[in-house]
């Protein structure tokens, strides 16, 4: 079956079937293959791309950034002090604008009402650049990442995700998974348990995949196994007043060496969407430490460990955020 993707939006994967995420893996795979050997023909010349960010970003902007430079577009970045987006323009207004000059839009904000709206209006592929409840763009190359370091299938893969399970990575996780039958384990405290909605759609979904989508509190029985542990920051952008309580539930489910030997699986591989917090050199984790509250996800050695791939895994946001724009625009 031939995939075709061109003039969509990529505002969750669970838009996309099994075989339109493959076919964006695959894509990826290719275009990093071809900037690896420098043998290059720019597949987006002529085209203009527009970036919105209501809240802060390095690796989603500079991804779609290289990549579109790359392949021969013209980006113009707009944050949220600088456009009249949502203050002095409605969303809907902005967004029949913005599909006027541009051939697609990447935002970055709050509420997946708002990606949703953007795409209704724009007429022109949006993609969703993280919202409060989801991440898709993220996830690819988590996936690109782990079958590039796990000799396995996605779907023969069972990767663990502890801390914050209720936040736009566990859900974008599990919408992931429903779409390549990964065995998903989000592992965290029982105050923090995903949306049911949320995880009864996403089971729905795998269900053609045959993936396995598991909600637990022990530690010692989710880990075990595992090919792969996955951790995010405890607070997301826009929640840092809950830190304090979000330390005391989350300290427990802190990734360590101890907990990636608990897996044991001597090859487990440790991922980290980042930016994350493992140790004192940045401003929050030093002012939230003088307070009391240790709000490292992962420890330093854990982070540091031959187990972690975090860095290519950064690395693969580029060239599958590329996939995304190419497959959608050309
Ligand atoms: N992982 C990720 O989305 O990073 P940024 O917040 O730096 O874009
Ligand atoms: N959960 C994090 C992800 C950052 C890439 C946040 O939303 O801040």
């Amino acid at each position: 079956m031939t995939v075709n993707l061109k003039g969509r939006s990529l505002l969750t994967l669970m838009d996309f079937s099994p075989a339109e995420v493959r076919h964006l893996l695959d894509l990826a795979r290719d275009l990093k293959a071809k900037k690896r050997q420098g043998s290059y023909s720019p597949l987006l010349q002529g085209k203009n791309i527009v970036l919105l960010f209501e809240k802060t970003s390095t690796r989603t902007r500079c991804a779609f950034e290289v990549a579109a430079l790359d392949e021969g577009a013209h980006v113009t970045f707009l944050d949220s002090a600088s456009s009249q987006v949502g203050k002095k323009e409605s969303l809907e207004d902005s967004a029949k604008v913005l599909g006027r000059f541009y051939d697609g839009i990447e935002y970055r904000g709050y509420k997946q009402e708002v990606v949703e709206a953007l795409a209704r209006h724009g007429g022109v592929p949006v993609w969703n650049g993280l919202t409060d409840t989801d991440h898709p763009t993220q996830i690819l190359a988590d996936f690109l990442t782990l079958e590039e370091h796990v000799a396995k299938p996605l779907s023969a893969m069972k990767l663990v995700f502890c801390g914050d399970i209720r936040n736009n990575m566990s859900y974008a996780l599990m919408y992931g998974a429903a779409k390549t039958g990964l065995h998903l384990v989000v592992l965290g405290p029982k105050e923090l348990a995903p949306d049911p909605a949320v995880l009864a759609a996403a089971r729905a979904a795998g269900q053609e995949t045959g993936a396995v989508i598991e909600v637990t509190d022990d530690v010692a029985a989710a880990v075990a196994g595992a090919d792969a542990l996955y951790t995010d920051v405890w607070a997301s952008m826009g929640e840092e007043d809950q830190i304090p309580e979000r330390v005391r539930l989350l300290t427990p489910f802190q990734v360590t060496l101890g907990m990636l030997q608990q897996t044991g699986n001597p090859a487990v591989k440790f991922l980290h969407c980042l930016p994350a917090f493992h140790d004192f050199e940045t401003k929050l984790a030093r002012e939230q430490m003088a307070l009391g509250h240790d709000i490292r996800e992962v420890t330093d050695e854990a982070f540091r460990s031959a187990h972690s791939v975090v860095f290519d895994q950064a690395e693969n946001r580029m060239h599958t955020i590329k996939a995304v724009l190419v497959a959608t625009l050309v």
